[in-house]
């Protein structure tokens, strides 16, 4: 049984899809108005399906009647759909969310139930403001007992129904087996990948699509204002043969290949061709803020590295680098964040770096004589050499002897292994 507060665009079609599945599901809101709607069977905003699946789950297996504590005591998870709108100063409101939460805890029961908070909060919400609030109303009553997850919400309006009765990924942040065993029964019917992972990487998960989706439209805007400032560019033209690029629609290398970690671009062509840009656009008269702000980050990404380094080994021991090109499969070594992380090291004081490429070494060395690195010549040999290795370029090879890698202290700058 569970229960879900708030029956907006995700509460609504939580409850429902929950209901279809056949498990008993009642809905709350605080909105009288929606409420009666609902029980009308009138779904108070647009959302295509959610008016069928209503009037067919409607008193068989979705509640709007029940009490609150009734529907509360009996139910296995209760899922928080409430809103949770920008304050201010930017910060994500939690006012509606707690206050929901607060409703539930103040419920007696001594069943065990799991807080869900489908909501979108921010990374660190369930950890740092959920559990410790709950902590501390619950503080002198032993028999309440709560387990947490965390399970955003992907779906889009206007495919509300498609996007939740047939997720591509369910994401589920969870720390406790109970909890962990209650949400794998309840989305068991739905045949989708789910994922356990703990609280604030779930949350994080929500933001990483959001904010690449509000970021891959700032950039499009923002090349936008820049074809206007460079003059006689047909901007529709040109974003529409961007869509053709092969890469979006899959291999060799997939769109999604640039959207991962790393130690930031280089080869011949990304840094020169953003920095010409911006320099162009800069002498039109417009200065683009995200290409701007995208060549500081490929620099700064580089020294957090090093920073990451510094402190896990002394100066004077073996540092092992995998990798010296650009990217992998490829010999060129021009503008390779390699290069820069190693000099970053150098400047940082570490006089012992040992280096393996399976076919870029030669060409790294031509290129860059005056760091004084020792090269290697096989993967066998760096692992023998070094307690510590840094991975920096994504070499199949690497994979392929992940273990033997990993058997040492891996800082592994590719997310590769
Ligand atoms: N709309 C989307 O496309 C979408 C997609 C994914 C995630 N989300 C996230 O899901 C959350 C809900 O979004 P939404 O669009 O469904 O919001 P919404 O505003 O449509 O619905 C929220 C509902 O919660 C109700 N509510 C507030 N406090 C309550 C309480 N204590 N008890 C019961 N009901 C209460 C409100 O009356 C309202 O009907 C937000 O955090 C949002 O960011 C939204």
């Amino acid at each position: 049984m569970i229960s879900i507060l708030g029956l907006g665009f995700v509460g609504l079609t939580t409850g429902l899809g929950f209901a279809k599945k056949g498990f008993k599901t009642y809905g709350f809101d605080i909105s009288g108005e929606r409420l009666n709607s609902l029980k009308n069977l009138i779904v108070p905003f647009y959302e295509p399906h959610l008016d069928e699946v209503l009037r067919e789950t409607m008193n068989e297996t979705f509640f709007l009647d029940t009490p609150f504590e009734e529907a509360i005591r009996s139910s296995d998870a209760v899922f928080i759909c409430v809103g949770t709108p920008e304050k201010e100063d930017g910060s994500a409101d939690l006012t509606y969310l707690l206050a929901a939460i607060e409703q539930i805890i103040e419920v007696e029961t001594d069943r065990f139930q799991v807080i869900v908070t489908k909501s979108t909060v921010p990374p660190s919400t369930v950890s740092n403001e959920v559990i410790p609030f709950v902590l501390k109303k619950l503080k002198s009553n032993e028999n309440r007992n709560v387990g947490f997850a965390s399970n955003p919400e992907f779906l889009r309006e206007g495919y509300c129904w498609e996007d939740f009765i047939e997720p591509d990924r369910v994401v589920i942040g969870v720390e406790d087996e109970r909890s962990k065993e209650i949400l794998d029964k309840i989305y068991k019917p739905f045949n989708a990948p789910v994922h356990y992972v703990n609280y604030s990487t779930s949350e994080f998960i929500k933001y990483l699509s959001n904010t690449l989706l509000s970021t891959m439209i700032s950039y499009s805007n923002e090349m936008s204002m820049v074809a206007d400032a460079i003059g006689n560019i047909d901007t529709q033209k040109a974003f529409r043969i961007l869509h053709e690029d092969k890469r979006w629609y899959g291999s060799p290398a997939p769109m999604k290949s640039y959207v991962y970690p790393g130690c930031g671009y280089g080869g011949y062509c990304l840094p020169k061709d953003t920095a010409a840009l911006v320099s162009i656009s800069e002498k039109n008269g417009f200065r683009p803020p995200m290409l701007s702000a995208n060549i500081n980050i490929n620099s700064s990404i580089k020294s957090h590295l090093v920073d990451k380094i510094d402190g896990t080994i002394g100066y004077d021991e073996p540092l092992g680098i995998l990798g010296l090109s650009f990217k992998p499969a490829s010999d060129d070594v021009r503008l390779t964040p390699v290069k820069d992380i190693i000099e970053l090291l150098f400047k940082k004081g570490f006089r012992n770096i040992y280096a393996y490429d399976p076919i870029a070494g030669t060409e790294f060395k031509k290129h860059y004589p005056e760091l004084r690195i020792n090269y290697i010549e096989s993967l066998h040999e760096i692992v023998q050499k070094c307690d510590t290795l840094v991975l920096l370029t994504a070499w199949e090879e690497f994979n392929k002897n992940k273990e033997l890698i990993k058997s040492k202290n891996l800082l592994d700058f590719r997310y590769a292994l």
